[in-house]
């Protein structure tokens, strides 16, 4: 990404997390997989080519064990959505719901979504980026793993189309934060809303949310568009 120092380049906004599959995730890997994920390269995807229906693309980054994901896809048939996650038991997750709600309107890819946007995604290609609870990385040290940064903001947003949207969805308030001056100053941005977004009705609720209200943490949605 451009105007990112190349040591911050190789920081990842995740680390892969061991943990055994269960035979449900590990049986869906091992027939699905083939059938609903693609491959990351290194050259643009076709879009229209990947789904049987040529249509709106949503993309979602991190989408943890795909609960909201699915949901989505099946709500809205007539938009096309990608997935994008490193979690293999949440990739085993997704792809047995696609299976059983016979989804054809979702596909996933199992890379990390800084590099697909960077290779496989066209400029002003995508009609909506979606961000559900991103790792909050609340220690100091930490910050820098933090996804939501300019760099990444500048290419994400050049993926969208004009009036294409970036909707995301935080319990943390300091990244709430962090969120709201990084897409503020993203030239190719425009917010929606005053400050922080009216929650929006279709966005199923998930499990990291629901700890996050446990904790009587605040929900922070933010919603702007391409300008
Ligand atoms: C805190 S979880 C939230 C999951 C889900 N969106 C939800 O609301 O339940 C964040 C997820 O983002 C994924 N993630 C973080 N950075 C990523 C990246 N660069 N590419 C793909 N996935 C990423 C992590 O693996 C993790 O599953």
């Amino acid at each position: 990404m451009e105007n990112e120092k190349p040591e911050e380049r190789k920081i990842k906004s995740f680390v892969i997390r061991g943990g055994r599959l269960s035979s449900l995730q590990q049986r869906a890997i091992d027939n699905l997989y083939d059938e609903h994920v693609i491959p990351f390269s290194e050259t643009p995807l076709n879009l229209q080519e990947l789904f049987s229906k040529s249509q709106k693309t949503i993309i979602e980054i991190g989408f943890g064990m795909g609960a909201t994901t699915s949901k989505i896809a099946a709500e809205f048939p007539d938009t096309n959505f990608i997935g994008i996650e490193v979690h293999r038991p949440g990739i085993g997750k997704l792809l047995s719901e696609i299976d059983n709600l016979r989804l054809k309107n979702l596909k996933i890819i199992e890379h990390d979504a800084v590099e697909v946007l960077e290779k496989m995604i066209e400029p002003e290609s995508i009609d909506g980026f979606h961000i559900f609870f991103p790792d909050p990385w609340p220690k100091k040290k930490h910050h820098k793993r933090r996804l939501i940064k300019s760099p990444f903001i500048n290419l994400l947003s050049s993926r969208l189309k004009q009036g294409g949207y970036l909707y995301s969805v935080t319990d943390w308030v300091p990244y709430a934060e962090q969120m709201l001056e990084v897409y503020s100053n993203e030239k190719m941005l425009e917010n929606k809303y005053k400050e922080y977004a009216s929650p929006i009705s279709w966005r199923p609720r998930t499990k990291f949310e629901m700890k996050g209200l446990k904790k009587e943490h605040e929900i922070r949605e933010l919603w702007f568009t391409r300008t």
